[in-house]
C-alpha cells in the first residue's frame, strides 16, 4: 500500500524522478515541441465491424485521426497503436481539442486520457491452507482451461510452473511466448507470455521483457493454476504445499505492469489479446479509480471478453476500510475483496530479566537466542541530526549512529522504521502500533510489532528502568486465528457508478498468503537485502482476485457451456456471508467469502446475457449510437426498440442493493429476477427471507417450481420500509431460495447514505 511507504523509499523514489524528469527533457528536446504538448489517449470505438477487420479499421483510425489533427506528419508522429483483435481502438498522443473533436465522430464511442494505475498489493504476507479436499476433480477438462493473468509478468523457472507430466497447450491455444532478458520461455504449464510497453512516458523503461522482476505477477498465477510444491515455506516460515485453485490448467501472462506503474493502453492491448488468444478466464489485479464504464480500459476489456464468453475477474482495491472506494465495479466483472485465513504469524520477545513477551509480522531472522543491547528511539537521538524529525518514531536522519549500532531499538510508528535502524547497523527493530493491524511487512532485521498500549508499555518502561536493558526477537511462527474477516485495506462499497449494484461481490483469502515469487528481486525489494526465495508473502486484493479466478476456473471445468454471468451467480449464490466485524461491515464483503466446491453445484443460477447487459445499459443512460458501436455490425441499436430493463436495478443481478440518497427516507423498490434451474430436473424451491423490521420485503411467488433442467422461473421481490434516522443507515436482510440439496442466497442491502464527501 502505498501509503506506508517509509521515509527511505520515499526519498528513492524522489531521486528516481528526478533522474527521469530530466531524461523526459532531453527527449522532448530531440523530438520537438509539437509532439511533446500533447497527451497519450484512447479512442475507444466499440466492437470490430466484422471478423478480422483489423486492416480496415487501422485505416478507419488514420483517417479519423488525420481529420481530426489536420497534418499528414504529425498525425502519423502522433499515432501510437491501433488494436483491433477483438476490440476496435486506437491511441494517440493529443491535443486536447483534438480529443474532443473525436469525441464527437460518428464511429466514436469514448475518448479517455491515458491514466496509470496500480497493483493492488501490499508489501506483507500469510499463507493459504487452500482446501485439500478438492479430490473432486474434472481433470481432463481442467487441463485444457487457461487462465489468462494480466501482471507483471512470470518467472517461469519457479517450481510452482514445473511442467512435468503436462501435454501441449490445448488446440484451441492461439497466443504467443515473447523472448526476452533473463526468460527462460514457456513451457507446458506457462503456456504463454507476451510484453506491452506503448506508453513511452512511463518514467523508467525497464527492460522489454516477460520475466517478472516484481514478484506480483508470479504471486498472483501460482495463486491461481501454480503446482502443488511440498514443503514450501519462507525461511521456514508457513511451510506447507503452495498450490493454486486449480493445478492442472495452464497460464497465458500478460506483462502490463513495470516499475512506473500500469498504463491503460496496455491493459487495452493485452485484453485485445487475450481475448482472441483463446483463454477461459482473465484475471487482473489492477486498480485504479472508478470511471465511467467506457472510459475505463478495464471495463471495456471486460465487456468484450463477456461478449466471448470469458470471465474477467478484478481486485476490488486497498484503499479501505474507508468506505466508497470500491474499484473496478462494472456489472460484467466479478469484483473481489480480500480477507483473512486462520492463521497470523507471531514472534517471541524475551528481555534481559527473563519476561517474555510476543509480537506480531513476519519475522524471518534467527538472532540464535543471543541477548542484544536494547534501547529506544528517544535514547538514541542524534542532537545534531534532523530536530523536525522524530527521534521516538525512529524518523530518518534523526538518531545516532553511535547510540544504534548492535541494539535493538524499539520505535513507536507504522512501518518502515527497520529500514532506518538496518542503515545505523541496528540489531533489531521493535515498531510499536496504536492498533494491532492484520498484515505485515517483511524488514530487513529482524523485527516484530507491538501494540503500544499493550505490551509495548512493558518494553517501554523495562528500557527506561534498567541499566543494561538487553532483548532478543525470535523468529515468526504460525498461530491459529478465528477467521474469516475483511481485511482492513479491502475497499469498501457503496459504488457510485452504477449505485444499486452493490459491490464488491464476493471476497476470498487476500491477507499475507504465502505463494511462488521471483528470484530476480529479494524478498522486501531492497538492493541490500541478500534474501531471495522461490515463496514470498504478499497481502492485497491483488491476492484475492485469483482466488476467485480459480474457483471460477474450477466451475468452469466442470459447467464448460455456462456464461461469464453463470459462474459469477454461482460463486456468490454458494458464498458463505461474512460476519460483520466493522462500521458500515455490510459494504465489505458482498454475497461473502466463496466456496469452490458448493459453487459447482449451485441449484439455480442468475443469468445475464449480452441483450440483457445492453438494456441496463440504456437504462444507465447510454444512448442508441453508442450501444450499436460496442456491439459492432451493420445493425444499428435502438434502445426504444427493444425490450426495456425491468425493475430497480435493470438487471438480473444475484444481489440486490437500494442506494438512497440522504434525503430520501422511503424505501420502495421492486427487483425482477429469472433464475435457471441448473439442479435436478424436477425440483422445488422455497424462498425463505430474513429481514430487519424495518424492511418489509415480499417474494412473489414464493415456490419455484421446475420440472425440466435449465428451465427459467421468474420472481419479484418488493421491498418497503422507511428510514427516517439521520446519518447512515444500513439494512441487511437476505432472500434464500431452498430445497433439499441446495441453498441460493442473495444479500438484500439497503444503504441510506449521509453525504460522506
Ligand atoms: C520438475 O519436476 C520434476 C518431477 O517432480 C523434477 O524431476 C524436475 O527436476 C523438476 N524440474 C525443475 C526444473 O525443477
Ligand atoms: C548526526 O547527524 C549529523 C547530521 O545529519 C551527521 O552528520 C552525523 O554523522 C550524525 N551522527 C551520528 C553519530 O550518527
Ligand atoms: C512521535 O511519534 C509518535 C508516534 O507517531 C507520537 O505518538 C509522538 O507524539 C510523536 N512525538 C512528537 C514529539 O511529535
Ligand atoms: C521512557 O522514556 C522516554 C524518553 O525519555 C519517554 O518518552 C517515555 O515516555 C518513557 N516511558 C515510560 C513508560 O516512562
Ligand atoms: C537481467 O539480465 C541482464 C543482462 O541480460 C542483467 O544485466 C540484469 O541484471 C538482469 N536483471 C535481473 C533483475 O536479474
Ligand atoms: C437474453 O435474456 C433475456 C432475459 O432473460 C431474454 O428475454 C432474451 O431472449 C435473451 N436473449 C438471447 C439472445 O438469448
Ligand atoms: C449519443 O451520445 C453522443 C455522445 O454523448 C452524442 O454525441 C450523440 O448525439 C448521441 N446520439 C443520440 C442519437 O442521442
Ligand atoms: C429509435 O426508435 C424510436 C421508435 O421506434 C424512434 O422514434 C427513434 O427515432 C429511433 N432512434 C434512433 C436513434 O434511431
Ligand atoms: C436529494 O439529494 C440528491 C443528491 O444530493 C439531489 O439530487 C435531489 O435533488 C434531492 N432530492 C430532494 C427531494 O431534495
Ligand atoms: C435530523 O437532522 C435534522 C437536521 O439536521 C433535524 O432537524 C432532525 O431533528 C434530525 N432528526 C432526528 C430523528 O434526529
Amino acid at each position: 500500500m502505498e501509503k506506508m511507504q517509509n521515509i527511505a523509499a520515499t526519498m528513492i523514489h524522489c531521486v528516481v524522478s528526478f533522474a527521469c524528469c530530466f531524461l523526459c527533457l532531453a527527449a522532448a528536446f530531440v523530438q520537438g515541441s509539437i509532439v511533446n504538448e500533447r497527451k497519450p489517449y484512447i479512442v475507444y470505438m466499440g466492437e470490430l465491424p466484422h471478423h478480422g477487420a483489423r486492416i480496415s479499421a487501422m485505416d478507419e483510425h488514420n483517417n479519423l485521426l488525420l481529420k481530426a489533427v489536420g497534418d499528414k506528419n504529425i498525425a502519423r508522429e502522433s499515432k501510437i497503436y491501433s488494436y483491433g483483435k477483438s476490440i476496435n481502438a486506437f491511441a494517440a498522443r493529443l491535443l486536447p481539442d483534438e480529443a474532443k473533436r473525436l469525441s464527437d465522430e460518428d464511429g466514436v464511442v469514448s475518448v479517455f486520457e491515458n491514466t496509470r494505475r496500480k497493483l493492488l498489493t501490499t508489501r506483507s504476507w500469510d499463507f493459504l491452507g487452500m482446501p485439500t479436499s478438492l479430490k473432486k476433480r474434472n481433470a481432463v477438462v481442467e487441463t485444457n482451461i487457461i487462465v489468462g493473468v494480466l501482471d507483471t509478468g512470470i518467472w517461469p523457472e519457479s517450481p510452482s510452473f514445473n511442467d512435468t507430466g503436462y501435454g501441449p497447450p490445448p488446440a484451441k491455444w492461439k497466443g504467443k511466448c515473447d523472448k526476452g532478458a533473463n526468460f527462460t520461455g514457456c513451457n507446458n504449464k506457462v503456456i504463454g507470455a507476451r510484453y506491452y510497453q506503448l506508453d513511452s512516458s512511463l518514467p523508467i523503461m525497464d527492460d522489454p521483457t516477460p520475466v517478472d522482476t516484481d514478484g506480483h505477477g508470479t504471486h498472483t498465477a501460482s495463486i491461481a493454476a501454480g503446482i502443488p510444491v511440498k514443503g514450501s515455506s519462507l525461511y521456514g516460515i508457513a511451510k506447507g504445499t503452495a498450490r493454486g485453485g486449480v493445478p492442472s490448467a495452464r497460464i497465458a501472462m500478460y506483462k502490463v505492469c513495470w516499475s512506473g506503474g500500469c498504463s491503460d493502453m496496455d491493459l487495452l492491448a493485452a485484453f485485445d489479446d487475450a481475448i482472441r488468444d483463446g483463454v477461459d478466464l482473465i484475471s487482473l489485479s489492477i486498480g485504479g479509480a472508478s470511471r465511467e464504464f467506457f472510459h475505463d480500459p478495464i471495463a471495456i476489456g471486460a465487456f468484450h471478453a463477456m461478449r466471448k464468453g470469458i470471465l474477467t475477474s478484478c481486485a476490488g482495491g486497498n484503499d479501505g476500510p474507508m468506505i466508497a472506494t470500491i474499484q473496478n465495479v462494472a456489472p460484467w466483472i466479478l469484483t473481489v475483496a480480500a480477507s483473512s485465513i486462520d492463521r497470523q504469524f507471531t514472534s517471541t520477545i524475551k528481555l534481559g530479566d527473563g519476561t517474555i513477551t510476543s509480537g506480531n509480522g513476519i519475522n524471518t531472522f534467527s538472532m540464535k537466542n543471543k541477548m542484544y543491547p536494547f534501547t529506544d528511539g528517544a535514547h538514541a537521538t542524534n542532537l545534531t541530526g534532523n530536530i523536525y524529525g522524530n527521534s521516538s518514531a525512529c524518523d530518518y536522519g534523526t538518531l545516532s549512529e553511535d547510540i544504534v549500532k548492535g541494539k535493538i531499538v524499539y520505535c513507536l510508528g507504522d512501518a518502515g522504521q527497520d529500514y532506518t535502524i538496518n542503515t545505523l547497523g541496528g540489531a533489531g527493530t521493535i515498531m510499536a502500533v496504536d492498533a494491532a493491524t492484520d498484515y505485515y511487512f517483511l524488514t530487513l532485521t529482524p523485527a516484530t510489532t507491538v501494540v503500544r498500549s499493550k505490551n509495548g508499555g512493558k518494553l517501554d518502561r523495562y528500557i527506561n528502568c534498567t541499566k543494561n536493558p538487553q532483548a532478543v526477537i525470535y523468529k515468526s511462527r504460525t498461530v491459529r486465528m478465528t477467521a474469516p474477516f475483511v481485511a482492513s485495506f479491502s475497499s469498501r462499497g457503496p459504488q457510485l457508478t452504477n449505485r444499486n449494484i452493490l459491490k464488491p461481490d464476493v471476497t476470498a483469502p487476500g491477507l499475507n498468503i504465502l505463494a511462488a515469487y521471483t528470484k530476480l528481486k529479494s524478498i522486501t525489494g531492497e538492493p541490500t537485502d541478500r534474501r531471495y526465495s522461490a515463496f514470498n508473502f504478499m497481502s492485497g486484493t491483488s491476492m484475492a482476485c485469483p482466488h476467485a479466478s480459480a474457483a471460477a476456473a474450477y466451475v468452469k471445468s466442470f459447467h464448460p457451456d455456462w456464461s461469464p454471468a453463470a459462474i459469477k451467480s454461482a460463486l456468490m449464490t454458494t458464498a458463505t456471508p461474512m460476519k460483520i466485524r466493522d462500521k458500515y461491515g455490510e459494504l465489505s464483503s458482498g454475497s461473502g467469502q466463496i466456496n469452490p466446491i458448493r459453487a459447482i453445484n449451485p441449484g439455480l443460477i442468475y443469468d445475464i446475457n449480452q441483450s440483457s447487459y445492453i438494456s441496463f445499459l440504456c437504462k444507465e443512460g447510454y444512448n442508441s449510437t453508442t450501444i450499436g458501436l460496442l456491439i459492432g455490425g451493420k445493425r444499428k441499436y435502438n434502445c426504444s426498440s427493444f425490450k426495456p430493463a425491468r425493475g430497480f436495478d435493470g438487471l438480473n443481478y444475484p444481489s440486490m442493493h437500494i442506494h438512497l440518497n440522504s434525503n430520501e427516507s422511503r424505501i420502495s423498490a421492486v427487483f425482477y429476477r429469472t433464475v435457471t434451474n441448473v439442479g435436478d430436473g424436477n425440483s422445488e424451491f422455497k424462498a425463505k427471507v430474513t429481514s430487519p423490521k424495518e424492511l418489509s420485503i415480499t417474494v412473489i411467488p414464493k415456490t419455484l417450481k421446475f420440472k425440466t433442467k435449465y428451465q427459467k422461473q421468474s420472481f419479484k421481490v418488493l421491498v418497503k420500509g422507511s428510514s427516517t434516522k439521520n446519518g447512515t443507515v444500513i439494512l441487511s436482510a437476505t432472500l434464500e431460495w431452498s430445497n433439499e440439496g441446495h441453498s441460493v442466497k442473495s444479500p438484500i442491502i439497503v444503504l441510506k447514505q449521509q453525504s460522506f464527501f
